[in-house]
């Protein structure tokens, strides 16, 4: 039976899984990296501890099996983090990742100065901070010897696929978060190019998302133990990836992702815009594009609130005492704009806050308003959404924070539709195993792998009565960041 390998190169960790030819997960390894913060707001990590870290899960990831009969590799990867290579493809620096805020000065440039209207012509998008192309005009300004270096401009995962097959590669949902991308017809922007001093040659080369880049380096198959004929598919930025993974193809379907971001994935068989450019309009993996809203710090508030904060990892423990009354009671509000915030306000000084202590407040309060606060804010897009005239009567919910039963319930009920999980969990990592299974033939299109390999495994309803209270604990969480809008910058 042959064998796929999926990657989901994360933020705090990368995970792999092995699968095989009907869909069967067979193992699942992790490796953890660090993260630097080098500054408040700045979010740095090293693409040699990202390769470090996959070579490491390799053994275990295959021990027991014949890696004889692995024939693909497919990752989804944290999307918009800045690979810098130079001429011998030496990483020049460390990648400037995804929830970075540095760049505050060249993204308003870039929607004052060249204009939002234009870049959304150009793009279908405009600039937020966390997008590639800000992050160069920020190195050529900030870093020029840096800058006069760059031979090659990857994202995250480009870099895996690049240390595994020697191809400098990128799909077209990844590149669409560049702002470097003509995402409507599927190539680079010569213009926006020319706008941030860089030229093609500098970018990787453009595939579909399931499309074989290449196989194996002799030497890295020898290192990790495979064959050199296993096919390394393009793959797929993670969201994306998680939409292939809980099947979200074609028209119409909706995914929520609450990994350290927390994202709202809405996939489209056509190209459409959001007038407003509040949601991201993006290509996605199956052929077809998708919108999406991006908080910056979803279960990442969790994971800091509880790991940071209280000391330790026992998360269902610290949600243990929340009761079923408590729910849309709570008085304390929490504000989850940890590293700043992405969609829909667009504002990187926007900070965390909880609002409404009393001396009866109490630890699991703030459990509580931490996981309503990230549900709240989803809830903003899908606002969004729902203003662009999108009818999303129910979502599949995937990434760590699904996994809890009363964030799952929260978040229904904050959204009021029903939110289904999918039988195979992994999202990004699982979709990438099946954009290699399509790059290796077993399925003609992404949207024949979807249907054939994921099935809903359980679903979350909405209680009218609940739904009513978080509505009107909703409508106060939407008066707080109007409110302090103003002072965040004050307060940097
Ligand atoms: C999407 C985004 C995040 C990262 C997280 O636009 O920035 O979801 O992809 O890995």
């Amino acid at each position: 039976m042959k064998l796929y390998i999926g990657i989901d190169l994360g933020t705090s960790a990368v995970k792999l899984l092995l699968a095989d030819e009907k869909g069967a997960i067979l193992r699942e390894v992790s490796r953890e990296y660090p993260l630097s913060f080098p500054r408040p707001g700045w979010s740095e990590q090293k693409p040699e501890d990202w390769w470090t870290a996959v070579r490491d899960a390799f053994p275990e990831l295959l021990a027991g099996h014949d890696p004889a009969d692995v024939a693909g590799i497919g990752a989804g990867g944290q999307m918009h983090g800045l690979v810098i290579l130079d001429d011998e493809d030496r990483v020049i620096r460390p990648a400037i990742l995804w929830n970075d805020g540095r760049t505050g000065e060249e993204t308003a440039w870039l929607n004052e100065e060249i204009g939002r209207k234009k870049l959304s012509e150009l793009t279908a998008n405009i600039a937020f901070a966390g997008f590639t192309a800000p992050k160069i005009l920020w190195i050529r300004k900030h870093e020029p010897e840096n800058f006069a270096r760059i031979a090659k401009i990857m994202l995250p995962k480009d870099y895996i696929n690049y240390c595994l097959t020697g191809v400098h590669s990128c799909d077209y949902s990844d590149a669409s978060g560049m702002l470097l991308l003509d995402v409507k017809n599927r190539r680079w922007s010569e213009e926006m190019l020319r706008i941030c001093g860089v030229s093609e040659a500098q970018m990787p080369g453009l595939y579909e998302s399931w499309e074989v880049t290449g196989t194996l380096k002799p030497e890295t198959a020898a290192e990790l133990g495979l064959p050199e004929t296993v096919k390394v598919a393009a793959g797929a930025g993670d969201n994306a990836a998680a939409a292939v993974g809980t099947g979200i193809v074609g028209e119409g379907g909706c995914n929520i992702s609450l990994g350290t971001s927390g994202t709202l994935f809405i996939s489209s068989a056509h190209f459409g815009v959001d007038p407003n450019n509040a949601l991201h309009a993006f290509a996605h993996a199956d052929g077809g594009w998708h919108l999406m809203g991006c908080m910056l710090s979803a279960a990442g508030c969790n994971k800091w609130l509880c790991e940071d904060i209280l000391g330790t990892a026992d998360y269902a423990g610290e949600q243990a005492d929340i009761r079923e009354e408590d729910l849309g009671r709570n008085h304390v509000f929490f504000l989850p704009y940890l590293m700043g915030e992405r969609s829909p306000i667009n504002d990187v000084d926007a900070r965390g806050t909880f609002t409404g202590l009393t001396l009866d407040t109490a630890r699991k309060d703030l459990v509580q308003a931490v996981l309503e606060g990230v549900a709240f804010a989803i809830r903003d897009s899908f606002e969004v959404a729902r203003s662009l005239g999108l009818d999303i009567p129910r979502s599949r919910i995937c990434g760590g924070g699904s996994r809890s039963p009363l964030w799952r319930k929260i978040f229904a009920n904050v959204l009021g539709i029903p939110l289904d999980t999918v039988k195979t969990e992994q999202g990004p990592g699982y979709g990438g195993a099946m954009l290699a299974m399509v790059g290796d033939g077993l399925f003609a299109t992404v949207k024949e792998a979807a249907d054939a390999l994921t099935e809903v495994g359980g679903t979350t309803v909405p209680d009218p009565e609940l739904t009513a209270r978080y509505e009107e604990q909703y409508r106060k969480f939407r008066l707080l960041y109007p409110a302090l809008k103003s002072v965040f910058p004050q307060i940097l």
